[in-house]
């Protein structure tokens, strides 16, 4: 976030929005009175033909005769309706649009689709911070969550910014070489490898540093639409060191595949390693990693203990998401009323709460990133 070089020599001072208006004293009267501007100038005295105004930290130049469109102003209001309307029109035509200084996070109240994307080698449009980005949820859930797939082809620092999002879910996960992030009261930069993972709570300050080639990442948000804003005065690495610190009811987590303890599945046949999401996210989301047990499925499928559900059960679930996304090894899902989709490594999919489903011809292989909302996703075995 840097100035434009090519005006730095100019010795900018002030910064004024020109509005046309035909008669000028209505329009003043207008911002003074009922906006509660402040007049600072008017020229010439014998005829007014120009009214320099001010407040809340704009400058407004009214000037009679002008030609062109009247303009809109957005007021961010602590009681935007308290004034009984939200759209004003000034008499110079100006529409005044009076806004909610600090409006509550809308989550699209949609219902849960199925989503099935494959990685195809198109490596996707270029997002912020010049990363290109792979949609693996292009209906986004009904606008309820993102995924995107983010790729980083070049060695190097990143030209990112110290910055913090408006959500209420946000997960990075390593599926590829390294990257180097700091964040805000979690101590010095560190590197993501292959493997860890991040919770970002929301209004955590953060900062992508720098990455390996070939970087891969996976981020899931939610709403899928949420605000990035720069961060002017928080510099990073902060001086304390908080790892309990609470941000809008959530922890930082840092969770480290070097570290991870492998812990068997209720679904016989698999592992899994969890990433401390569901905790530091007070139960709301759960992370982790799922793979084939080396011993095999079909050890397991024969002997698995009564009551566990085994691979071959048809299951559902009614949480908000299930979202998985194939580190490595194949697979094929079945999902009721649905053609049986092949896995492979870079797929994605989203299974909607009350649709059967279950995976089979898994190879020894199998790798999948597993994000569930609620972090503890009852899943049912489904009675045929
Ligand atoms: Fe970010």
């Amino acid at each position: 976030m840097t100035t434009p070089s090519v005006l730095s020599a100019t010795g900018i001072r002030a910064v004024e929005v020109v509005l046309p208006c035909i008669e000028l004293d209505p329009t003043v009267d207008f911002f003074v009175d009922r906006l509660g501007f402040r007049l600072d100038v008017i020229m010439p005295a014998d005829d007014p033909a120009v009214a320099l105004l001010s407040g809340y930290g704009m400058r407004i130049r009214l000037q009679r005769g002008g030609t062109g469109d009247p303009g809109e102003l957005r007021l961010a209001c602590d009681e935007p309706r308290a004034g009984g309307a939200d759209l004003l029109t000034a008499p110079n035509g100006t529409r005044i649009h009076l806004v909610d200084a600090k409006p509550p996070l809308v989550i699209p109240d949609s219902p849960p689709l199925f989503e099935l994307t494959r990685d195809d080698g198109d490596v996707g449009g270029v997002g912020r911070a010049g990363m290109r980005y792979r949609d693996l949820l292009p209906k986004r859930q009904g606008g309820r969550f993102i995924a995107s797939h983010i790729l980083i082809p070049d060695a190097g620092p990143v030209p990112d910014y110290v910055h913090h999002h408006r959500v209420r879910f946000q997960m990075i996960y390593c599926a590829a070489g390294w990257v180097r992030v700091v964040y805000e009261d979690q101590g010095p930069a560190f590197v993501l490898q292959a493997g860890d993972c991040v919770l970002q709570p929301p209004g955590i300050r953060h900062r992508v540093l720098e990455s390996s080639a070939g970087l891969e990442v996976i981020e899931i948000g939610c709403p899928a639409e949420h605000e990035t804003t720069a961060e002017h005065v928080i510099t990073l690495p902060t001086p304390d060191l908080r790892p309990d610190r609470v941000f809008q009811g959530q922890r930082f987590v840092r969770h480290a595949a070097a570290d991870a303890v492998w812990e068997p599945r209720r679904l016989t046949g698999f592992e899994s390693r969890d990433t401390g999401i569901g905790a530091g996210t007070a139960g709301l989301a759960g992370v982790r990693v799922v793979r084939s047990t080396p011993s095999g499925l079909q050890a397991n499928e024969s002997t698995g203990p009564a009551g566990k559900v085994t691979p071959g059960s048809e299951l559902i679930h009614d949480g908000e998401l299930l979202f998985w996304f194939v580190l490595a090894g194949t697979a094929t899902l079945h999902a009721q009323g649905r053609p049986d989709e092949p896995l492979g490594k870079g797929a994605a999919v989203a299974i909607p709460a009350g649709l059967p489903h279950q995976l089979a011809e898994i190879s020894a292989d199998l790798e999948l990133l597993e994000v569930t909302l609620p972090a503890t996703l009852e899943l049912r075995a489904v009675e045929h």
